[in-house]
């Protein structure tokens, strides 16, 4: 507000009586309904707005009461209200529900103002009111868009649940087909294995029968000479040269195949009884070079260890033993010639959480199309001196399922030949001793 229509001091006097018509003129044509009644609820005046929302005109509802007219729902005034606190000069506002005159409702807040003389005795009292139907309507659309944005929501949920339990299923599906096909591969490479061994055992059990029915027919012949009387002394010694000929070979081919027997069992890992326990490494290996003295002593070779001697392991000695003995058997027997001396070297070092188990050679290595198939059963390249094929397949397993390590192998052809192995140490539980 401003000029001179500063509600201040003795001003305010002045305006109203300049201006009272304009303050009526104000209520008359406000927006909102205003309705004023005295003490007894009787009503006093009504504004436009009043007529054209209720269709009541004034003169149909002055001087009549507004509990008689029903006009507002008043017991819902009078009641969390109270006439009497109205007129003891409390203000309230609310919502209710309004009546026209053709008997239908529609909603309102109200605003009631007891209106005090100036002994602040409320001589009448003002309801200010405003439609707010479509107030109502909007919150209601808004309750019904929430309510079905959660029957959506509830509905994506559930597909979502479907469709990622399908998802679940499908996963476990492939998790079971991939299973299958992993025991699958391993009856191939089983059934492998044994095809491979029956081949193998076959050739010395074969050379032994041969041998035992030559040496049982030579036994037969000379039983019938000697029986008729007929047996010379030659008869005797040809006899006996074919008894040790054929001791000779039924030893050496069984000796074979119980190699091969044995070789076989070990591919299995069948370590039973050998557990894990707490080893110093290097001194462990140290162990394992001892007993192969024998076999060592017989070339000139040279066998070199490097390692943290205070690395201690959780884990399968018989693991270790078996893989270096694999390897340095190898090298005696692939890598040099007669007479030849080489040097092999066993070194291991930790790398965070792995630990690293080298072997080397510097013999005559491994041609690179041979390379690809050293750890398939029965790939060999020295059958002729006893090679079975088996020695790197049963290290790659130890390796890999009992030590859960990888092996991996490089050689160049007049180089050597060096095998890695990567052996995670959460798996053998290191701890390190000082
Ligand atoms: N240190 C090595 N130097 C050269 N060749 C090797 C060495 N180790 C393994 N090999 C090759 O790998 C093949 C497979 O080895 P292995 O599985 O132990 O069978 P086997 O020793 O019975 O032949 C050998 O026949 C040989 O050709
Ligand atoms: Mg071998």
């Amino acid at each position: 507000m401003s000029g001179k229509h500063v509600l201040r001091g003795a001003g305010l006097a002045e305006w109203l009586n300049e201006d009272i018509r304009r303050l009526a003129y104000l209520i008359e044509y406000n927006p909102n309904t205003i309705i004023i009644a005295d003490r007894s609820a009787t009503i006093e005046y009504v504004n436009a707005v009043f007529t054209s929302h209720t269709g009541f005109r004034a003169d149909e509802v002055v001087g009549r009461s507004l509990d008689e007219l029903g006009l507002d729902d008043l017991s819902s005034i009078t009641k969390p209200y109270r006439w009497q606190n109205i007129l003891a000069g409390d203000v309230w506002e609310g919502e209710l529900a309004s009546i026209k005159k053709d008997g239908s409702q529609f909603p309102e807040q109200v605003f009631v103002l007891p209106i005090a003389d100036e002994a602040e005795r409320v001589t009448s009292v003002a309801f200010i009111k405003r439609d707010i139907t479509e107030r109502k309507l909007a919150e209601h659309g808004l309750l019904e868009l929430t309510d079905t944005l959660e029957k959506r929501v509830l509905e994506r949920t559930s597909e979502l649940d479907a469709s990622n339990r399908e998802l679940k299923e499908t996963l476990q599906r492939l998790q079971n087909m991939q299973d299958q096909l992993v025991q699958a591969e391993k009856l191939a490479s089983l059934g492998e294995l044994i095809a491979g061994v029956a081949h193998e055992i076959n050739t010395p059990v074969g050379i032994a029968y041969t041998a035992s029915t030559h040496l049982r027919q030579s036994a037969r012949d000379i039983a019938g000479r000697y029986d008729k009387g007929e047996m010379k002394r030659s008869d005797l010694e040809d006899f006996l040269e074919v008894c040790l000929e054929s001791s000779r070979l039924l030893i050496s081919n069984l000796d074979r195949a119980s190699e091969l027997i044995r070789s076989f069992k070990q591919v299995a890992i069948d370590q039973s009884g050998e557990g894990m326990r707490r080893f110093y490494l290097r001194e462990y290996i140290a162990e394992i070079l001892l007993s192969l003295r024998p076999m060592l002593k017989k070339t000139c070779h040279e066998v070199a260890v490097a390692g943290d001697k205070d690395l201690v392991l959780h884990s399968y000695p018989g693991a270790f033993s078996q893989i270096l003995t694999n390897l340095i058997t190898n090298s005696l027997l692939h890598a040099y010639d007669e007479g030849q001396a080489g040097r092999l070297e066993i070194s291991f070092r930790r790398e965070e959480s792995d630990l690293y188990l080298l072997f080397r050679d510097n013999g005559k290595g491994i041609a690179a199309e041979n390379i690809e198939q050293i750890f398939h059963p029965f790939f060999t390249t020295n059958r002729e001196r006893g090679g079975s094929g088996l020695g790197l397949h049963i290290v790659h397993n130890i390796v890999s399922q009992r030590l859960h390590g990888t092996i991996t192998c490089q050689s160049e052809v007049g180089k050597g030949t060096t095998f890695t192995m990567k052996l995670p140490l959460i798996e053998t539980q290191e701890t390190s001793d000082e």
